[in-house]
């Protein structure tokens, strides 16, 4: 079975037994939650929803340390292949087939943290699982149709309000996704995003029929 690994605020860990890796945006050295260091990191792929240093992170020591593909949309995937990395350009709507499954870039409304660009999520088919990871984003409506375009099993959602959703917003993400679990991440990093992640997992328990995941820093979750 597939594991999650949260290293806080908004990365995560993607990996089976003897299968490809995947690490979600790899904000490690300046994020007081991480609970590896860069140099422990061993990927192949480096997905990145945009360009804020609290997402793109340590992205290109990473790449450069373990030769991995670097996937994101147009923008900063033309960035990081002119810096000279390996990378996959995609947009919004857009599938992409690759050797552990799939990746499609799903909408985020967010800044993009690069010029002209668009932030954006994740839904990926990984040997079979499929998995939401939002980005950051608002709440929007065509969660919706995320959720019945393909049956997840996972979504990993922002809950920490004031630069994304907050719990309440995340709550109704949710209800639209219909996901088997729901991790929460973007949360307790600063003191602007303090919350307990508990009242979370209690609303969406109660209002939606998935169940909720707290990881801790450093905590794996077998899908
Ligand atoms: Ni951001
Ligand atoms: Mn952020």
């Amino acid at each position: 079975m597939p594991n999650i690994t949260f290293w806080g605020h908004t990365s995560f860990l993607l990996s089976e037994k003897g299968k490809e890796v995947l690490v979600f945006d790899p904000f490690i050295s300046e994020n007081p939650l991480a609970t590896v260091t860069v140099d422990e990191i061993t990927t192949d792929y480096i997905l990145i929803s945009h360009a804020h240093w609290d997402h793109f992170g340590d992205a290109y020591e990473i790449a450069r340390q373990n030769g991995a593909k670097i996937i994101s949309t147009s923008e900063i995937a033309k960035k990081a292949a002119a810096d000279g990395y390996n990378a996959h350009a995609q947009h919004i709507g857009g599938r992409s087939y690759q050797s552990f499954g799939s990746v499609k870039l799903t909408l985020a409304f967010h800044g993009a943290g690069i010029e002209g660009g668009h932030a954006c999520g994740f839904v990926v088919d990984y040997y079979g699982t499929k998995i939401y990871f939002a980005g950051d984003t608002g709440l929007f409506y065509d969660m919706k149709l995320i959720g019945e375009l393909d049956s997840l099993d996972l979504a990993l959602l922002p809950i920490g309000d004031n630069f994304t959703m907050g719990i309440d917003d995340a709550v109704i993400a949710a209800s639209f996704l219909r996901a088997k679990v729901v991790i929460p991440y973007h949360y307790n990093t600063w003191p602007l995003i303090e919350l307990d992640p508990e009242v979370f997992k209690k609303k969406v328990e109660e209002n939606t029929s998935s169940k909720c995941v707290i990881l801790q820093p450093g905590d794996s979750f077998s899908i």
